[in-house]
């Protein structure tokens, strides 16, 4: 196995299938390196467009071992990978980064929240929820409304439930599958916003300016980057973020959500140890988009800069929305990104568009 940094020609592996895979194979490929994509899904879009794709569980051991052989490190596009896989690669000697630990610390609502808490981050107030009877007293501590969520495995607000009352609680907890919950108090944020951070080899760290979100049913619909007013959370979000990265011995791209309250504290609503969303304004807006800078970190080079070049409008085409894509590509300053999906089922991330504006004074 070589050693880091990684020569171009060397194989890089992604746990995942989906869009964030895709654009970390289209940047690894700029450089220079091959990509090895191990999915569950068959036709999966980074699949189609990386070297080598194995197509088969995360826990079929042939399949690891296979990806061990091909690559020379291996990184996930899905922080919902079995951490049985990741032990099982590195048991054979395949370095794995951002490494098992950052995958248990946000595979899960109530260890990710211990664990930032424990750091001595803020978030919002919360119960551990394993059963109905649970809820009342949660709910008495934490007021009404909160929201219930599913421990595990949630995304774009799905597993989610607002609840007003204890019966309310039970019903939700039941539609949600009878899971290990959590009940989190409702922030009452002014806006959501959300950082992209990098760590490389040698502890070398390089954050992007703080982007603002707009969610509608829990899904992300827009990103802003630079955010309005972005000096005014910039920095405490940069140590939110490095404190993560270092406690973690993280290498690799992570996004922090965080809720921004009318005082000005700031909460970690969740964290992603993967490319996030909120940065694809990178790939037109920066001088070093997140895909090419999570390749960097994995591979062992030098972090590139995170500088913005102009502001960006990221819009997510959802479902139907992916058929406008005629519209966006008459306007030369859009810059369409679409992730190769046939089905466009409602709510589905089909797509985005970064539009470009001039940067704010
Ligand atoms: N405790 C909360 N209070 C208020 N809004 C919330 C809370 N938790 C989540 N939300 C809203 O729901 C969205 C999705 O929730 P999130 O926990 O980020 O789940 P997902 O993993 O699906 O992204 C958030 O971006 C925010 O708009
Ligand atoms: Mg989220």
């Amino acid at each position: 196995m070589p050693g880091f940094p990684l020569e171009p020609g060397a194989t890089i592996g992604i746990l995942g299938g989906g869009q964030l895979g895709r654009m970390l194979t289209v940047a690894a490929t700029e450089l220079g390196f091959d990509i090895a994509v191990l999915t569950p899904r068959e036709n999966a879009p980074d699949a189609r467009v990386a070297a080598y794709a194995i197509t088969a569980a995360y826990t079929d051991e042939a399949a690891l071992r296979e990806l061990a052989d091909l690559c020379d490190v291996v990184t996930f596009e899905f922080e919902n990978v079995p951490a049985d896989a990741l032990e099982f690669l590195a048991g054979l000697g395949c370095p794995i980064a951002p490494g098992p630990k950052a995958l248990a610390s946000t595979q899960d609502r109530v260890a990710e929240k211990t664990f930032l808490n424990a750091l001595g981050i803020e978030t919002v107030a919360f119960a551990q929820v394993d059963g109905p009877d649970d809820i009342g007293p949660a709910l008495e501590r934490l007021g009404a409304p909160a929201l219930l969520k599913t421990r595990r495995e949630g995304y774009d607000g799905k597993g989610q439930r607002w609840i007003s009352t204890a019966a309310e609680g039970a019903a939700a907890f039941a539609e949600l599958g009878g899971k290990p919950a959590i009940l989190e108090a409702r922030a009452e944020f002014v806006r959501e916003v959300s950082i992209i951070a990098a760590r490389g080899h040698g502890e070398q760290l390089a954050f992007y300016p703080v982007g603002e979100n707009r969610h509608a049913d829990g899904i992300l619909k827009t990103t802003v980057a630079p955010a309005p007013e972005w000096e005014r959370v910039q920095d405490r979000a940069e140590a939110i973020a490095a404190a993560i990265l270092e406690d973690l011995d993280y290498v690799g791209v992570l996004g922090v959500e965080l809720f921004e309250l009318a005082d000005g504290r700031l909460l970690v609503n969740e964290i992603a140890p993967r490319v996030h969303n909120t940065g694809h304004w990178t790939q037109d807006g920066a001088v070093c988009d997140q895909f090419e800078q999570h390749i960097r970190a994995v591979a062992g080079w030098p972090l590139g800069a995170t500088q913005p070049l102009v502001a960006i409008e990221m819009e997510n085409l959802l479902g139907q929305e992916v058929e406008t894509w005629p519209d966006i590509a008459a306007d030369p300053y859009a810059r369409l990104h679409l992730y190769g999906k046939g089905e466009a089922r409602p709510g589905r991330k089909m797509g985005h568009v970064n539009r470009l504006r001039p940067l704010p004074d």
